[in-house]
C-alpha cells in the first residue's frame, strides 16, 4: 500500500475489467476513492467488491460512453457518490474492428471505432474539465495505443487513427488546461496480458511478440497502472502533454 493517491478522487473509465481494473485497484491501494466503471453491471460491481474487501473504497458507476447524455449522468453520479474527481484516466476502448485495407473499412465500422476510441475521450474530457478548471487542480490520463506510435500493415486504421486523435487531443487539453492546474498525458501500450488477450492469443504467437521487445517480456495490467500512477500523482507535477510508451523499449519514436 501506498499514498501517493491519498484523499484524492479518481475516475477510471473502462475498469471493469483489464489494463482499467488494474488502475482502479492501484489508485486504491495509493489512497484514491475510486468510481469504477463499464458497461458490464456484473463485471463493475465484482472489481468495486475486491476494492472495498481489500480495504480501500470504491463505487461503481455504469455507462455507455458514446452518448454524452450517459457521461453527464456519470459526472453526476460520481459527484453525488464520492466528491469532484482529481484524477480522471480516460482508459475505455479497443479495437472493434480486424485489420484489413483501408479502402475495404465500412462507414459503420469507421464510425463505431472512433466513437468506441475517441469521441468517447472528448465526451469524458469535454464532462470534466470544466470542474478541474473552476477547482484549479486535476490530472487527466489518457489511453492511446503502440499500434497509433508506429502503424503496421496489420494495424486497424480506424483504431491507429482514433487513438492518434486521442494523442493530440490530449496535447491539446495540456496547453489549454495547464496555466488552470490541470496537467494533462497519454499512454500508449504495447501488447499487454490482459485476461482478453492470455486467450485471444495462441501460445506460440506470445512467444514470438515477446522476442520481439527488447525488454523479453509481454506487457501486463500492472505495468501500465503503475505509469498511470505516476503520472496521476505529484510525482509527476511537471510532466504535461507527452505520451509515454509502455513497451518494453519496442516503441522508440
Ligand atoms: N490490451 C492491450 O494490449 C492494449 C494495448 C494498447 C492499448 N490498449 C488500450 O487500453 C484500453 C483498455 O484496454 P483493455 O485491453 O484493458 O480492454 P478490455 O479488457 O477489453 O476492457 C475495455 C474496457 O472499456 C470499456 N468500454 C469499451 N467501450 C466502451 C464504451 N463505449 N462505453 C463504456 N465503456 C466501454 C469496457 O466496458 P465493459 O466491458 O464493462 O462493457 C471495459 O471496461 C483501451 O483503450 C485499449 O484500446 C490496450
Amino acid at each position: 500500500m501506498g499514498s501517493d493517491l491519498q484523499g484524492q478522487i479518481a475516475l477510471v473509465t473502462g475498469s471493469s475489467r483489464g489494463i482499467g481494473a488494474a488502475i482502479a485497484k492501484l489508485f486504491a491501494a495509493n489512497g484514491a476513492a475510486v468510481a469504477v466503471h463499464g458497461r458490464d453491471a456484473g463485471a463493475v460491481a465484482a472489481i468495486t467488491a475486491q476494492i472495498n474487501q481489500s480495504g480501500g473504497r470504491a463505487t461503481p458507476l455504469l455507462a455507455d460512453l458514446t452518448s454524452y447524455d450517459e457521461v453527464e449522468d456519470m459526472r453526476a453520479s460520481v459527484e453525488e457518490d464520492l466528491g469532484p474527481v482529481d484524477v480522471l484516466v480516460a482508459n475505455a476502448g479497443g479495437s472493434t474492428v480486424r485489420p484489413g485495407p483501408v479502402e475495404d473499412i465500412s462507414e459503420d465500422d469507421w464510425r463505431l471505432s472512433l466513437d468506441t476510441n475517441l469521441t468517447s475521450i472528448f465526451f469524458t474530457i469535454k464532462a470534466f474539465l470544466p470542474g478541474m478548471k473552476q477547482r484549479g487542480r486535476g490530472t487527466i490520463i489518457t489511453m492511446s495505443s503502440a499500434a497509433a506510435r508506429r502503424p503496421t500493415a496489420q494495424s486497424p486504421a480506424t483504431y491507429t487513427a482514433a487513438k492518434a486523435g486521442v494523442e493530440v487531443l490530449t496535447k491539446q487539453v495540456a496547453i489549454q488546461a495547464g496555466p488552470y492546474g490541470v496537467r494533462a498525458n497519454c499512454v500508449a501500450p504495447e501488447t499487454i496480458l490482459t485476461e482478453r488477450n492470455r486467450q485471444m492469443i495462441p501460445e506460440a504467437v506470445q512467444e514470438q511478440l515477446r522476442l520481439s521487445h527488447p525488454v523479453q517480456r509481454l506487457g501486463t495490467p500492472d505495468d501500465v497502472a503503475r505509469a498511470a500512477l505516476f503520472l496521476a500523482s505529484e510525482q509527476s507535477g511537471w510532466v504535461s502533454g507527452v505520451t509515454l510508451d509502455i513497451a518494453g523499449g519496442s516503441v522508440l519514436v
